[in-house]
């Protein structure tokens, strides 16, 4: 069976096709997987504009959905290039949403296939399966993208509770902004971990947030697997300012290219490290088998390092995506999609895009 992953939630046109294999290890293989990033279209603005993102994705899906059935390669004679659709319906930009979605539900009917929404968070877990196979279970995974910072605790293969989650900024948009504070460009985290390879990761003192109380507005969760990086970015920000003060810069003069390696690497420690703490607190909690971490910031260089050491220490295998499966992809999109398919999941043409949909179990 093969599936027609679609991702257009944010910032990426992504189409995939999936094959289920007959391996229960490693289920799934990806046959293609084709991303249209729109990141020079938005890194004019220094950040994504969700309208110019909306009407990108509908310049692009159709070529991307045509290019990934091309690249997936042919199918027997008489053999459907694809039986089921899987689609991001949330959460994400809804105007970029709506694309995608509504681009699969008119394929899924022309063409008389049944269609998947998928949750674009479970699309982030499930695609550890596609590069490591499954994963043993209980599981903690850590998903942590420009958008997201989260803790899932994964009980059973397709069921996601959530353990906690940013309370401000994702990790991510804090790697963002504080690359717009050095002048250093969008999207700030591969730049930030190009740098901070080079600084002195002790230089500047940050603080490290560790929350202890219970959020009012979340009575579900703990409170104490929930993370903070609002006060760690107003940090750099005071330092840079400081800094500037000191040096006899104007207000905004770019540092010296030493202060801002030294300040991106101490900056990637700290979050490095609350972002492990966290993750393998929680499964040691959890009583976790393996943990994971997955979404645009798990290709940071840093933390799949320091992830796997702590791993190895503890005794947990920890799975991390490929690099072109840990920012938005379709790909990860059909994985989900196919376990939610097997688990009996079927689209109504009444779905609607949910820029705020939340992650229950298939
Ligand atoms: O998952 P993703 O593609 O989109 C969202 O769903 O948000 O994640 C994009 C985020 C951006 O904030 C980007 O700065 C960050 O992932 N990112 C990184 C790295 N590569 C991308 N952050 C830290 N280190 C990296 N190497
Ligand atoms: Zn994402």
């Amino acid at each position: 069976m093969r599936v027609l992953g679609i991702e257009t939630s944010c910032d990426e046109t992504s189409a995939a096709i999936v094959e289920e294999r007959d391996d229960d290890l490693r289920p799934w293989l990806v046959r293609s997987n084709v991303v249209a990033s729109q990141v020079d279209i938005h890194r004019a603005w220094g950040g994504i504009v969700p309208e110019l993102s909306a009407r990108q994705h509908i310049r692009d899906i159709c070529g991307v959905v045509e290019r990934a059935l091309e690249d997936a390669g042919p199918v027997a004679a008489g053999t459907p290039p694809y039986d089921v659709i899987a689609v991001t319906q949330g959460p994400g930009l809804v105007g970029s949403l709506l694309v995608g979605l509504s681009f699969a539900k008119s394929l899924a009917w022309s063409r008389n296939v049944p269609f998947v929404p998928v949750h674009h968070l479970a699309g982030h877990i499930e695609s550890l399966v596609l590069e490591g196979g499954e994963m043993p279970v209980p599981a903690v995974v850590l998903v942590v993208s420009g958008g997201h910072t989260s803790l899932y605790r994964v009980p059973a293969r397709g069921v996601y509770e959530r353990l906690g989650r940013t309370r401000d900024d994702a990790a991510g948009e804090a790697y963002d902004k504080v690359a717009k504070l050095l002048g250093l460009g969008y999207p700030g985290g591969p730049v930030i971990d190009r740098l901070a390879a080079e600084g002195n990761e002790r230089a500047v003192a940050l603080p490290r947030t560790r929350l202890t109380h219970p959020d009012r507005n979340a009575p579900d969760l703990p409170g104490h697997h929930d993370f903070s990086f609002s006060g760690l970015k107003t940090s750099v920000a005071r330092y840079v300012a400081q800094r500037r003060t000191a040096l006899g810069l104007s207000a905004d003069a770019p540092l010296p290219e030493g202060d801002v390696r030294d300040l991106c690497a101490s900056f990637q420690r700290v979050v490095a490290g609350t972002l492990l703490d966290a993750l393998f607190d929680a499964a040691r909690d959890a009583g976790a088998r393996s943990v994971g971490i997955a979404g645009g910031v798990s290709a940071n260089s840093r933390l799949r390092r320091d992830a796997l050491a702590r791993g190895a220490a503890a005794g947990l295998p920890v799975f991390v995506p490929a690099l072109s499966l840990s920012t938005d992809n379709a790909a990860m999109i059909a994985a989900a999609g196919l376990r939610a398919f097997r688990a009996g999941a079927r689209g109504e043409w009444s779905v609607n895009a949910d820029a705020s949909l939340p992650l229950r179990p298939v």
